[in-house]
Formats: C-alpha cells, sequence, structure tokens
C-alpha cells in the first residue's frame, strides 16, 4: 500500500452502487478502501474484485478465530482479491500466525487491531492492546489499527512498535478524531468512514480531510 493521501475510506453503505460511485469519485483522495461486513453481507463477496479496480481493498473482517478457521477465512478473503485483512489480536499468537502465514503465501498483509476507536474499546481491550502490539510486531504483521479516537494511545503504540509496523487509524469525524491529530501522533493512515460517505458530496468531503493532513505533514 501506498502512502500517498494517507487516507483509507471505510465504505460501510450497503448499496453497490452507491459504493461504487463513491469509491469513483474518492479514489484520487483515498490510498485504500476498507470494505467490512456491511457491504459484503449485502451485495456479496464478489464487490471487493469491483471496487479494486478504484484502490486496494483492506477487508475489514476483525477475523478472531481458531487458527484453522482463520486460515480458511483469510484464503477466501485473498481469493476474492483483497490486498490486506484485519484480524484481532486477543485470540492469540498461533491465530494470528495462521493469518500472516496465508497472507504472506498470497504475498498479501494483515493488520491487527490492537484496540477499538469506541467508548466501549477501553473497557476490554486497551488493558491488553500494548501487549497485543508487540505480539503483532513478532508475530510479523504488517500494520495494526489504533483509534484516531485517542491520539495519545496512537503514540504510545507508535513508541512500542517503532518503525517495524504501520499504523492505521480508525474514528475520525464522526467518532470524533481528528485527522491532523492521528497523524501527529504518528499513524500511517487515517481511516475515515461516515464523514465521507454520508456527506451531501463525497469528494469535496474526502477532499477536505485530504487537505487537512497534507497541512500538517507540511508543519503548517
Ligand atoms: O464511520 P466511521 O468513520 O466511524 O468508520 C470507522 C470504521 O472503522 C468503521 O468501518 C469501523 O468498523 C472501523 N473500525 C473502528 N475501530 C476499530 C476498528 C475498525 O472504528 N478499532
Amino acid at each position: 500500500m501506498e502512502r500517498k493521501t494517507r487516507m483509507i475510506l471505510a465504505l460501510d453503505v450497503s448499496d453497490r452502487e452507491e459504493a461504487l460511485k463513491i469509491a469513483e469519485d474518492v479514489s484520487e483522495f483515498v490510498d485504500a478502501i476498507k470494505v467490512g461486513y456491511p457491504l459484503v453481507l449485502a451485495t456479496g463477496l464478489e464487490i471487493i474484485r469491483e471496487l479494486a479496480e478504484f484502490a486496494p481493498i483492506i477487508a475489514d473482517f476483525k477475523v478472531a478465530d481458531i487458527p484453522n478457521t482463520n486460515r480458511l477465512i483469510c484464503k477466501q478473503v485473498f481469493e476474492a482479491g483483497a490486498d490486506a485483512v484485519i484480524v484481532q489480536g486477543f485470540t492469540g499468537r498461533d491465530s494470528l500466525d495462521a493469518c500472516i502465514e496465508v497472507a504472506s503465501e498470497y504475498r498479501r498483509d494483515v493488520f491487527v487491531v490492537s484496540e477499538m476507536s469506541h467508548p466501549g474499546g477501553a473497557e476490554f481491550l486497551q488493558p491488553v492492546g500494548e501487549a497485543i502490539a508487540r505480539m503483532a510486531s513478532e508475530a510479523g504483521a504488517f500494520g495494526l489499527v489504533a483509534p484516531a479516537t485517542r491520539p495519545e494511545r496512537v503514540k504510545k503504540i507508535r513508541k512500542i512498535i517503532g518503525d517495524k509496523l504501520t499504523i492505521i487509524s480508525p474514528g475520525v469525524g464522526a467518532q470524533g478524531g481528528r485527522a491532523s491529530d492521528v497523524i501527529a501522533a504518528g499513524a500511517d493512515w487515517v481511516i475515515v468512514g461516515r464523514s465521507i460517505y454520508k456527506a451531501e458530496l463525497p469528494k469535496e468531503a474526502a477532499s477536505e480531510i485530504a487537505a487537512e493532513i497534507e497541512a500538517e505533514l507540511r508543519g503548517e
């Protein structure tokens, strides 16, 4: 995945035409499109290949099962054309290793959730977030998912993993995080969903956030 605009679109709509239209409209402002259960359950797994015309696809299935089942899930995801998959880290090293093994067979990437961006993310997952980040680094994951709603946590996690892993960070806009704060805290990419796909003009909304990120990177 190239680091150009430093933004990933979370395309959580449930209509195929709408998804394709938004993807085409905003493709110049995003480095990847994140597709998850809402869109895939509504339209089918084929949507991944259709959207891959516009940008690399990250399949956000938060895979969280025993190693064998994880392996089977990841195979399906990569066969469908995804460039990367998001998996949970709390299931342990063997479950994560299974995903990373399949990803390396397909030469694709694995992102590991270290903690989640919503308020409930602080209840159970945050206390083990740093241990998950260390495990993901040792296991050879490509990146971590860390919360844009808590830039101080992104900063802490960046300190723990150094430059070895990338960080993608959801929670910008609708959940309250600011793109520039999260990039400043050390995220490689921010993930933005509702602030773009629910905007009256998704292209304008994406362009504004991209400009905010660019200004932050220029040090303005
Ligand atoms: O609409 P919004 O910008 O809040 O979308 C954020 C996206 O990131 C959603 O697809 C959500 O499922 C996802 N996500 C998250 N927190 C995580 C992992 C993924 O918000 N820790």
